[in-house]
């Protein structure tokens, strides 16, 4: 009987495969894991940084091909795993008190420097996204004088308390859940005093007990306002991505928004440019750029930050948004389903990125059976 293949021959065998953002390999990277020798057999499995990475299923594949290519190994087994890195906090700035919420590895607030722009319709499919990815996530709606995601998500309740009068997220889609709209009684607007606003997202923050998230996505109220503010100086968050629609494309808007962000170092984690391009339903292959095609990239470029993507425009994301099923969720094949998709993965990446410290480098957990 032919020898076994060897540990280190299986990791020169994954070596080649290299981690697109890290440029390194995933063997150096340390994300192989538990590597498992069984006579012709090999298991093993790799770790990525984010359940939500875009590369997943061609790491899989690579991998799965290239051990399966050595002499002695018949059956391969590979186990793609996510151990969500920690992004550094920010925020705060100089003398400012951020909050901590251990259990949250990342929070990413997603803004805007105009209103009705799409921050609460990105909010959600990012969200949604990265919970059929497998991760575990929370969406905190802190738009405090108009609340959305109850409607958004199709979720509804009253918060229960407990007895240490904390705040339990609702649960719902899969995700934990906290908006004003879950404290109020009917959908008036609601009118609150600066200091009232500080003390509602700052208990938001602490008073909820969020427990452990891989993402906590912060729906974050228009404008660089009173909510706002508190929160890009309280909340610990990892990064912020602005929204800007195509006819609303101001630098000075744009601007506006990720200043807000810059002041107290939280990382831009990149433009996404929504309501871009109109495809009728009879033209499928057309695209038409009714307010202009490349703005928003422009912008970003401008501005020296990423650009994540278009979203185009889709009646379905109105009406099927307004009646608590979001896009991804109702027609996950549809262009802007896909373009939402595209854009958590680009963000997760950054966020991986971001994330203090590379992983320890691999070999320490390898195991041997039967050799
Ligand atoms: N790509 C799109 N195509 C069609 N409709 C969209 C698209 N994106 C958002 N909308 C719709 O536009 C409206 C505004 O979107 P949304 O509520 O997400 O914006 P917002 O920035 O959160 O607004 P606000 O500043 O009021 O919080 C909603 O009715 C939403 O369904
Ligand atoms: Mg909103």
């Amino acid at each position: 009987m032919a020898d076994s293949v060897s540990a280190s021959q299986v990791l020169d065998a994954l070596r080649p495969i290299i981690d697109p953002d890290f440029q390194k390999s995933i063997v150096d990277l340390g994300f192989v894991k538990d590597l498992k020798i069984d006579g012709t057999g090999v298991a093993f499995s790799i770790e990525l940084t984010t359940p939500a990475c875009p590369v997943k299923a061609e790491f899989e594949r690579a991998a799965t091909e290239r051990v399966q290519a050595l002499d002695g190994v018949d059956d391969v087994a590979v186990t793609m795993t996510a151990n969500t890195r920690q992004a550094s906090r920010t925020g705060g700035g100089e003398g400012q008190q951020t909050v901590d919420l251990p259990g949250v590895k990342n929070i990413i607030a997603v803004a805007s420097g105009k209103g009705g722009v799409g921050k609460s319709t990105t909010a959600i499919n990012l969200a949604i996204t990265l919970r059929d990815e497998g991760a575990q996530v929370g969406i905190l709606d802190a738009d405090v004088y108009g609340p959305s995601l109850s409607l958004l998500a199709g979720v509804h309740g009253r918060p229960d308390t407990t007895p240490d009068r904390k705040i339990m997220p609702i649960v719902g889609q899969g995700m934990k859940l906290m908006s004003m709209a879950f404290f109020m009684t009917d959908d008036s607007p609601v009118i609150w005093r600066g200091p009232m606003v500080h003390g509602l997202v700052k208990q938001f923050l602490t008073d909820v007990r969020w427990g452990e998230l891989d993402y906590l996505i912060v729906d974050m109220p228009p404008g660089t306002g009173d909510a706002a503010l508190t929160l890009t100086q309280m909340a610990p968050l990892s990064g912020a991505v602005i929204v800007t629609t195509a006819n609303n494309l101001s630098l000075i808007d744009a601007r506006k928004g990720l200043q807000m962000f810059e002041k107290v170092g939280v990382p831009i984690l990149g433009i996404v440019e929504n309501m871009s391009f109109f495809t009728p339903p009879d033209a499928p292959d057309k695209q038409y750029y009714i307010f202009g095609q490349g703005g928003g990239e422009r912008v970003a470029k401008e501005l020296g930050v990423d650009f994540l993507g278009e979203v185009p425009i889709d009646p379905r994301i109105a009406e099927d948004g307004d009646a608590g099923r979001p896009i991804v969720v109702s027609q996950p094949d549809s262009p802007s389903s896909q373009a939402f998709r595209r854009i958590t993965g680009k963000v997760v990446r950054k966020v991986a990125m971001l994330a203090v410290n590379s992983p320890p480098v691999a070999d320490a957990n390898i195991t041997w059976v039967n050799s």
